[in-house]
């Protein structure tokens, strides 16, 4: 009570988020987790409790795995009037989609944008199975990205911003940037400023998406980086984007980028 009541009185006064922060700044990287950790880059694996990373570190207690089984068997299933299935022309996965998680967003030479893998992977149920584009944030979309991006699982994330993908890079930074929603802060004011302190009952952590689709023990379900890009911009009061956006996907790419370098974790588990 007495938390939001400090928060609340902030907001009214036009004082940004740093008076709303309960002050903590004796966080530490708990010892034994250099695999999560690349540089000054933490995964936020680093940040969860020591019950989530148990949770995480058995694929048979990680509860995102009943996606990951349901993206496994839609590889595999023709749909679509080319009567193909991803692996008429993948062949397995375990060796075509190696390393291919760990690079997206990428630019796309014929859509003259960036796109993330779920949108790859709708580009290929289109064009290529000739069968409808998976719903942003069905079971179907989350289960075969988190099964494409598990075939990267432990290698580094490696997004590429140069090139044609410079002016999306650059817009994806000013949106991380920018000030926002009614409490008028940026995502750089909490995963980049207050990284390691508390606000509210959470531990923020720098915000990092090599984890994703993740399981949400809240949400008590796998989600998207961008349903969690939303989520973050609501919990600000600002409006979010509907996911798919450019803005979003631009963003995505950003947020990668400060990750390069970090393992693939996919399906990781958070709260
Ligand atoms: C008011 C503070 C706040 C702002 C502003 C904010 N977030 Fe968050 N975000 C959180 C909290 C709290 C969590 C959950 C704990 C954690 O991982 O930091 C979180 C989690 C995340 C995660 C998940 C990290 C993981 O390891 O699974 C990502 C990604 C993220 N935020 C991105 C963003 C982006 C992008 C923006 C700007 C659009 C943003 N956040 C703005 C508070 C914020
Ligand atoms: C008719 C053949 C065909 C089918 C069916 C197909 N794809 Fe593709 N896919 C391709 C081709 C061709 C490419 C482009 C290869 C390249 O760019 O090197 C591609 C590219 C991709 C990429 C990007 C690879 C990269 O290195 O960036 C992903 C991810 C992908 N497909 C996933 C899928 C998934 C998941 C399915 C099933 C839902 C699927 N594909 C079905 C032919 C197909």
């Amino acid at each position: 009570m007495k938390r939001r009541a400090v928060c609340v009185a902030i907001r009214v006064a036009g004082i940004t988020l740093a008076g709303c922060i309960l002050a903590s700044a004796t966080w530490a990287a708990p010892p034994g987790l250099d695999r999560y950790i690349s540089g000054d880059k933490k995964s936020g694996y680093v940040f969860a409790t020591p019950e989530t990373r148990d949770m995480m570190d058995d694929d048979f207690n990680n509860p995102a795995f009943l996606w990951v089984e349901k993206g496994e068997a839609l590889w595999s299933k023709a749909e679509g009037t080319a009567g193909k299935s991803c692996a008429s022309c993948h062949g397995d996965a375990k060796t075509s989609m190696r390393g291919v998680g760990a690079a997206y967003p990428k630019y796309d030479a014929t859509l003259k944008k960036m796109v993330d893998i779920e949108q790859r992977i709708n580009v290929c149920r289109v064009a290529n199975m000739k069968a409808p584009a998976f719903k942003w944030e069905s079971d179907e979309l989350l289960g075969i990205t988190a099964y494409v991006k598990l075939q990267s699982r432990g290698m580094p994330v490696a997004v590429k911003i140069d090139g044609p993908a410079a002016p999306f890079f650059e817009k994806g930074k000013a949106f991380y940037f920018e000030r926002r929603g009614l409490q008028d802060i940026a995502c750089s004011h909490c995963h980049v400023d207050n990284a390691g302190r508390m606000i509210r009952a959470e531990l923020l952590s720098q915000g990092q998406t090599n984890g994703f689709p993740t399981y949400r023990l809240k949400a008590q379900r796998i989600v998207s980086v961008q349903r969690r890009f939303a989520g973050c911009n609501e919990e600000i009061r600002a409006e979010p984007y509907p996911l798919g956006s450019d803005e979003y996907v631009n963003l995505e790419l950003y947020v990668a980028w400060r990750g390069n370098g970090l393992p693939v974790e996919t399906p990781s588990v958070r709260k």
